[in-house]
């Protein structure tokens, strides 16, 4: 989690004064160095990724859904996702009273180049500092109209090509998952009772197996990015889904659940991490009762038989395509 401390550079150089009247907003807010220099009392951070969220929170931080209005700073943390950047720069910039700060810091990977050039095309930008593989940069609002106010449309909804609800910068935004799909077959008639989708995403195999199980009572959709739950929650209209914002991966142990489903991230950065659905994994073991039952879609590189030999008693393959391989887990080890 830890940052660069590209940020502080304009604040230390003196380019840029943190003002000593007003508020300030942190969109996408990262564990960052420079927040050291920002007054905590006057400053509201966003951040949609539960686990980042918690971990920001517990430093001290204001934590808001919303941007909020009048700010004198405003400072914009890239994500990978080039409409979700536009959309958290135009939704900042909008929040800003006139003659406050917007400052964007990013990575080369994030795309830190393009997002200058799209920006200097509406507003002058006042400047810049490479440094770490990336950059940071800023500009003053006016009082001119805002033209790109239409990037903020990125983080509204709308339909896929699948017909799903969906967002900028979530997970599988254009299409169905190949991987969900895979697991789909195999959950038709198998569950009952309580259960949970760890990792749900917008929604895709929680409604699935809803609709090919009637015997299910409730389904919880466990997902850390509050986008893609507000995705789920309108594409998952039946009244036994329950919507829970959260870090799958440190729920405590209850042993109640009858079953898990689970599609686990296999990435936070751009590289493969095959503990990350290790510990997907091992939380389902915690939640389910003695007589759960687990199943789970994940690609066919990753390595996660071991840690489901460790957790469960009983694991099986159900099937295995170039891609991806499914696997049937039950009786937890306690
Ligand atoms: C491979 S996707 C599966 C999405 C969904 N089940 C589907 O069928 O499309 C994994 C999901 O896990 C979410 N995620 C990542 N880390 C998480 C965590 N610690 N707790 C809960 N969800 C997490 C991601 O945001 C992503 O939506």
């Amino acid at each position: 989690m830890a940052q660069t401390d590209r940020l502080s550079l304009p604040f230390e150089n003196g380019a840029i004064e943190i003002p000593t009247d007003g508020s300030i907003l942190v969109v996408n807010a990262q564990s960052c160095p420079a927040y050291d220099l920002l007054p905590k009392d006057r400053t509201t951070c966003l951040q949609d990724f539960f686990p980042t969220h918690a971990y920001l929170a517990r430093s001290g931080f204001t934590f808001s859904q919303a941007t909020g209005a009048g700010h004198a700073l405003a400072i914009v943390h890239l994500s990978r996702s080039r409409d979700e950047n536009r959309a958290h720069i135009a939704r900042a910039y909008e929040a800003l009273a006139t003659n406050g700060i917007l400052v964007i810091d990013g990575a080369k990977t994030d795309g830190i180049e393009s997002q200058l050039k799209a920006v200097k095309k509406f507003l002058p930008v006042e400047g810049a500092i490479s440094k770490a593989h990336g950059k940071v940069f800023w500009l003053v609002k006016s009082n001119q109209p805002d033209e790109f106010a239409v990037w903020s449309k990125a983080l509204n909804p709308t339909q896929n090509d699948d017909g799903y609800w969906t967002q900028a910068g979530i997970f599988s935004e254009s299409k169905i998952d190949k991987g969900s799909l895979e697991l789909v077959p195999h959950l038709a008639g198998k569950l009952k009772g309580i259960g949970a989708d760890l990792g749900a995403g917008w929604g895709y195999l929680a409604q699935q197996a809803l609709t090919a199980n009637p015997a299910i009572t409730k389904l919880d959709l466990i997902e850390a990015h509050a986008g893609a739950l507000q995705c789920a929650k309108l594409n998952v209209t039946d009244e036994r889904a329950t919507f829970t914002w959260t870090d799958a991966t440190a729920l405590p142990a209850n042993n109640s659940l009858d079953f898990v489903i689970t599609n686990p991230p296999f990435h936070q950065s751009r590289k493969a991490d095959p503990a990350l659905g290790q510990r997907f994994i091992d939380s389902a073991a915690r939640l389910l009762k003695p007589t759960g039952k687990l199943y789970m879609v994940a690609n066919r590189q990753l390595a996660y038989e071991a840690t489901l030999d460790a957790s469960f008693r009983t694991v099986e393959r159900l099937s295995q395509s170039a891609q991806y391989k499914c696997f049937f887990a039950r009786k937890p080890k306690l």
